[in-house]
């Protein structure tokens, strides 16, 4: 009994949510400098306060587990677009925080469910929630996360309450897919494609289109910064994918070559098995089933990383990211579309 209940009782030096100042996103380089930077800046502090009391709980236990991740760091991706696509309209209103704060504790949440899925050891830079405790812990603390996002969501009102439905439908029934993979008569590409679309296009697209609503946006323009979202959350993922294979180090904050070690087969592996390049024969041999032998899944890395497969998945993140930027056209010229288009070159020059 005691043995079992000492897996729940580490307790880090300075718990999050007795920290002066919070983490900030690790986002890096790409944040814009000037007026709107700091308009960014000041709202992401708004949306760390906002996060640190969402992971509160009166159970030592539960805040731990539940602020594991958030104060571990992230990028913050989806609150800075809904703060960016709030730059458009009354960036001010208090709704437009709040939406955020639902966005990243939802992403929050698929992370902690994510790493049981993907067996994943290491998570923004720390153990994954399923390392550190268990696979319940994880499950049950992801659930925390999501009933915390569901009470900020009710004083949004019941249009959001949808929106936010609908896109954790899309974004589980990607997360389905891929584990099921392409059913026969599916074309594997576009079944990726199609994942990809919906376990992260759907919610980096709420994210957008929640900054935009809140903030009074005109309804097209939603819609323009909704479907720009998507595309981009879809490049987004694309270089997650490609980052897993040509990452050496451990600046992703997680462990580079997970997806080839389960089995989860991206764009570049999907077009290593489609074709018939003698140059790429071992590898279409080494990756046609997960790769648990430490030499062959280092094989299979080396020779992925320097293949025609991975410049052919790279070029299709860089036509997602000019889609992305071609939807921009429909946003006033200014320091916002400018910095929306900054978000399409760093979705493919990102390196972590
Ligand atoms: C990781 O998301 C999962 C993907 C959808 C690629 P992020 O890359 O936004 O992760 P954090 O929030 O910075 O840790
Ligand atoms: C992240 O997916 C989870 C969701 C998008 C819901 P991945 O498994 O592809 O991402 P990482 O590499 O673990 O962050
Ligand atoms: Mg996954
Ligand atoms: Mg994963």
């Amino acid at each position: 009994m005691t043995g079992a209940r000492a897996a729940f009782d580490a307790t880090p030096p300075t718990p999050v949510w007795q920290r002066a100042s919070a983490p900030a996103s690790t986002i890096g380089s790409w944040l814009p400098e000037g007026p709107l930077g700091e308009a960014l800046a000041a709202g992401l502090a708004d949306v760390e306060t906002a996060l640190t009391a969402s992971v509160d709980s009166p159970h030592a236990f539960v805040r731990e587990a539940a602020a594991h991740l958030m104060a571990a760091g992230g990028k913050r991706f989806r609150p800075l677009l809904t703060l960016l696509a709030a730059q458009l309209g009354d960036a001010d209103a208090p709704e437009v925080i709040r939406s955020a704060v639902v966005c990243e504790l939802t992403h929050l949440a698929t992370l902690y469910h994510d790493d049981v899925m993907d067996e994943a050891a290491v998570r923004r830079g720390a153990p994954s929630a399923n390392t550190r405790w268990t696979n319940s812990v994880a499950i049950l603390t992801g659930d925390f996360l999501f009933a915390r996002a569901s009470d900020l969501l009710a004083d949004l009102g019941p249009e959001a309450v949808r929106v936010q439905a609908r896109t954790f439908e899309r974004l589980v029934t990607g997360q389905i897919r891929e584990t099921v993979g392409p059913v026969p008569g599916d074309d594997p590409v576009d079944h990726y494609l199609e994942v990809l679309a919906d376990k992260t296009g759907s919610l980096v697209a709420t994210a957008a289109r929640f900054g935009a609503s809140f903030a009074g946006v005109d309804a097209a323009l939603v819609e323009s910064l909704t479907a720009f979202g998507e595309e981009v959350g879809v490049a987004f993922q694309l270089s997650d994918d490609l980052l897993d294979i040509v990452s050496e180090g451990d600046a992703s904050g997680k462990l580079p070559g997970t997806d080839l070690r389960e089995g989860v087969a991206t764009l570049p592996v999907l077009f290593v098995l489609a074709g018939d390049d003698p140059a790429e024969d071992r590898l279409r041999e080494l990756v046609a089933a997960p790769l648990t032998d430490d030499a062959e899944h280092a094989e299979a890395l080396a020779l992925l990383r320097a293949s025609a497969s991975l410049e052919r998945a790279a070029q299709v993140l860089r036509d997602y990211a000019d889609r992305a930027r071609a939807r921009l056209g429909e946003i006033p010229a200014g320091d916002v579309r400018d910095a929306l288009s900054a978000l399409c070159d760093y979705v493919v020059t990102r390196t972590s």
